[in-house]
């Protein structure tokens, strides 16, 4: 494969200031990040702690195999909303190993108003059991959580997604194969008493864990009996009476011991076999992608130069090179793994979709896994474009990205705004994993185009009845859609609603792109199967 040549001067003044705006970017998102990982208040930390309990992350880490890396998603879910009072909404999920098997952890932080849920909290249990049906990977569940976040029960309870699709999921996952393990730390009550009454095996903390469909409060009330915690469903009662636990922990450390045990136990299953290659730094420094990745969504940026600085070597096999230039495809490596890349380069027109399409059948046929790099405005728009029917060219390369059965990988680096979204493996077309760089942008259309549309659609109303609008109150609405739509289509409102599956460094995009791949070998990649593509 050929190096990419990169046109970027790095000594210019250009590149220069922008490197310099890019790290006040980045400062404001280590600022966010650090403020929710130590976002518990200092009381309920001294709490958790004076119980003998560890915090979720400690946890965590005393969990996966030493000196290896755990892939945190979401980690701002919630962020900016509920005055702050739910830093990473209450939960920690993420992949790490355990005996060198990819595992999806889901772990309650009771630091966080007693581990309850928000709707958000929701989102991130059901998103990471998600994650665990579409890569096939062992699930443990570390439990210490009061339930529902009861103020806000109507947007956790009823629907298809709430709290009851944890317990769905876990039947649908164990059905399939999936090994599940809870680990009761805390409290696990109500619904929440589900967790570990349906995993596969169950330990439970001395002391700590409990586990009941109704508190001592609700018995009294219910029956009158008047009983204990630790009476009612403590490690004693549930490893030797009950049966709902199978491991008597005397601590959470002994506990999380006891979890690494049962996982040298489990079934070992066939992988999907990639063509792998020596793993090569890129050529060009990924820390350049600072001075490159777009700020101003209105300068072009040559997607060449991004992917320079993430592949393997610099290296990139170009299909196509000289037709439909902007979308930029290709094969490259990225820590050794084979992947096709798509990037976007410019408008989508008809012949950018037809040659997106037939560059992810290549992919589907030969089993390479697919990363997208958005930086899309949409769909050209026009008389010449419609009659030359945009529309069902546009749907070929949708058609083809919804049905290819290879993993694909999406990173916002840009701006993802219309159709575009939609044909470059948006959050709807079911990518393993979605992520934003923090200078991204995320609408249904920029906030420019948005307040044109909207300013038009209100003058075609008042001159239908006779009148018009003042340029104050144009230029007014304008400034209020404007307003709207940079707030709402920021990367921080995105994850902060698990639009995403986090925001991330650009310098890491390589490192967590790799590990998405090496996931998706957990569950060999089944053949893709096309509808009709309309000519
Ligand atoms: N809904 C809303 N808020 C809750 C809550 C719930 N279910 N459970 C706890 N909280 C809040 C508390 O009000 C407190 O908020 P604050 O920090 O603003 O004062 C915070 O979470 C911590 O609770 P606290 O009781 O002080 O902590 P704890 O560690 O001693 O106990 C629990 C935690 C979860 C064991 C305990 O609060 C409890 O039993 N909660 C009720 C659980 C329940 O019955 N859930 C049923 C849901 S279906």
């Amino acid at each position: 494969m050929y190096r990419i040549e990169s046109k970027i001067n790095t000594q210019s003044e250009s590149f220069k200031s922008q490197k310099l705006e890019f790290q006040k970017i980045m400062e404001e998102f280590r600022q966010k990040m650090a403020s929710t990982i130590h976002g518990s208040s200092p009381s309920s930390i001294e709490k958790h702690k004076k119980r003998g309990k560890l915090l979720a992350r400690e946890r965590i880490n005393l969990l996966i195999d030493p000196n290896t890396p755990f892939l945190e998603l979401s980690t701002l879910a919630a962020n900016g909303s509920y005055e702050n009072q739910f830093p990473a909404a209450g939960i920690i999920t993420g992949i790490g190993i355990i005996h060198s098997r990819e595992t999806l952890v889901i772990a309650n932080d009771a630091t966080v108003k007693g581990g309850t849920y928000i709707k958000e909290t929701i989102k991130k249990h059901v998103r990471a059991q998600e994650i665990a049906i579409e890569n096939h990977l062992p699930c443990v569940y570390m439990v210490d959580s009061g339930g529902v976040f009861l103020p806000e029960q109507a947007n956790v309870f009823p629907d298809r997604f709430d709290f009851g699709r944890f317990f769905y999921n876990q039947a649908r996952m164990s059905s399939l194969g999936i090994p599940q393990i809870a680990i009761v730390m805390g409290s696990c009550t109500a619904g929440g008493a589900y967790v570990p009454a349906m995993s596969d095996e169950t330990i439970i903390v001395k002391d700590q864990g409990t586990i009941f469909i109704g508190g001592p409060p609700l018995v009294k009330a219910a029956t009158g009996e008047e009983v204990t915690a630790e009476e009612l469903g403590g490690a004693d009662v549930h490893t030797s009476i009950s049966g709902v636990a199978d491991h008597y922990a005397i601590d959470d450390r002994h506990a999380l011991q006891i979890c690494r045990n049962i996982f040298e136990n489990l079934e070992l299953r066939k992988k999907q076999q990639l063509e792998t290659s020596p793993i090569e730094e890129p050529f060009y420094d990924p820390n350049e992608l600072y001075g490159i990745a777009p700020i101003d969504l209105k300068k072009p940026v040559d997607a060449r130069e991004i992917i320079a600085r993430i592949v393997d070597g610099s290296r990139f096999h170009e299909f196509k090179a000289r037709y439909a230039p902007t979308i930029v495809t290709g094969f490259a490596n990225i820590m050794g793994y084979p992947i096709g890349i798509i990037a976007n380069n410019g408008v989508l027109f008809s012949e950018t979709a037809l040659k997106g399409a037939h560059f992810v059948e290549l992919c589907g046929k030969r089993n390479i896994p697919l990363l997208f790099l958005q930086n899309i405005t949409g769909f050209i728009v026009g008389k010449e474009y419609e009659r030359n029917g945009i529309a069902r060219d546009g749907a070929k390369f949708v058609h083809a990205v919804a049905n290819v059965n290879v993993p694909k990988f999406t990173v916002v680096f840009g701006g993802s705004f219309g159709a575009g979204n939609y044909a470059m493996a948006g959050r709807a077309y079911d990518p393993r994993f979605l992520f934003m760089w923090p200078n991204a942008k995320i609408s249904v259309m920029g906030g420019e185009q948005a307040a044109g549309v909207l300013i038009q659609v209100k003058q075609d109303q008042l001159a239908a009845e006779g009148k018009s609008m003042q340029m104050e109150e144009i230029e007014k609405l304008r400034e209020n859609i404007l307003q709207k739509y940079n707030h709402e289509g920021s990367a921080y409102y995105s994850t902060s609603r698990l639009w995403d599956d986090g925001i991330i460094d650009p310098v890491d995009t390589r490192k967590v792109i790799a590990m998405g791949i090496a996931i998706s070998l957990n569950k060999p990649y089944e053949e893709t199967k096309y509808g009709i593509f309309r000519m």
